[in-house]
């Protein structure tokens, strides 16, 4: 009798266990993702790319927009440390201020990927892997752009002003787009940035900042915008001004989504440097690779082209962002 009660409670027992078991398997995985805002073209596409993919996926998605501001950010990645959530995704605003809330994540052993964007802690232990671009080369191939489209059009030796609307300020893009530019450009002394401004990634701010740029009277000959929102709104100002974009004034722009190239194809921006928002599927499979217990790359960069006027209408067209 008591060997048959002991059965019984062994079978129960397994039964239990094995049922837990199926619950684990069959649970969604649950994602916290702390999303810096929806500044620009850029930024929205980012987040539909996630969002898209992490449905896709099945996944239990907790999204967060910071609206650009840290502090809210700061409190999404509390939230999900008490929601217990299984992986966090993070793109920081900007790269300072973050050591408490993180070393609060990797306490928790919560597996923390980087998209986008990084931070300023020293080392690579904090997070698993970082998916994003290569904002030091995209300054670099905006600065070699000019440089040859000025030797191209023989005004290789003239004195060139350069006026700078500059990202987020302290953003991982902002500070390296301008490193990378200033890196290539040093060699030649005739270029030269007379004024640099933040626009804050923001269409608005790139017009504002852009008048008041024209306002001082100093000859502009070349735009360099750290994005293509901050472009296209300094291209409103520049017309508005009796300037003719493109022509009187080179611009530059970075990320090339949609509304650079179409200013490209109506003859008003020159140039935009590729900066892919589209993450959303190796995000998702980095989740699973961390899931799975799989070992993953600490960096995976973008592949990414320049385009300039000669892009066509059936590139522009095929365009997701
Ligand atoms: O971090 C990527 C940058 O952030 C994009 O270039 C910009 O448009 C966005 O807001």
């Amino acid at each position: 009798m008591k060997l048959k009660a002991l059965l019984v409670f062994v079978l129960a027992a397994v039964l239990v266990s094995a049922c837990s078991v199926a619950f684990a398997a069959d649970r969604k995985i649950v994602v916290g993702f702390a999303q810096i805002g929806a500044e620009s073209d850029w930024r929205v596409a980012n987040t539909n790319s996630i969002r898209t993919a992490c449905e896709e996926a099945g996944f239990d998605l907790r999204f967060v927009d910071g609206q650009q501001r840290q502090e809210n950010q700061i409190k999404a990645l509390r939230d999900f440390i008490t929601q217990g959530v299984d992986v966090i995704g993070f793109s920081p605003v900007v790269e300072s201020g973050w050591d408490e809330v993180i070393a609060e994540i990797n306490e928790a052993g919560i597996p923390l990927i980087l998209l986008d964007r990084t931070t300023d802690i020293a080392g690579d232990n904090y997070f698993v892997t970082w998916i994003g671009s290569d904002f030091l080369e995209e300054g670099r191939k905006a600065g070699r752009w000019l440089v040859e489209y000025m030797q191209k059009t023989g005004r290789g030796r003239d004195e060139i002003n350069i006026v700078e609307l500059q990202g987020t300020v302290g953003s991982g893009p902002a500070i390296d787009r301008k490193k990378g530019f200033e890196e290539v450009i040093k060699d030649y002394p005739n270029l030269r940035i007379t004024q640099s401004q933040t626009g804050d990634f923001t269409r608005d701010l790139g017009k504002t900042v852009m008048e008041s740029f024209l306002k001082r009277g100093e000859r502009i000959d070349v735009l360099y915008a750290h994005n293509d929102d901050m472009a296209l709104g300094a291209i409103q100002a520049i017309k508005e001004a009796g300037l003719k974009p493109a022509e009187d004034v080179i611009v530059i722009g970075v990320d090339a989504v949609k509304g650079a190239f179409e200013a490209m194809l109506a003859g008003e921006m020159n140039v935009t440097v590729e900066c892919s928002p589209l993450l959303g599927p190796q995000f998702v499979e980095a989740v699973q690779a961390i899931m799975a217990g799989k070992e993953l790359p600490k960096i995976t960069y973008s592949i990414e082209y320049v385009y300039s006027q000669e892009v066509t209408r059936r590139v522009v067209d095929g365009r997701q962002f």
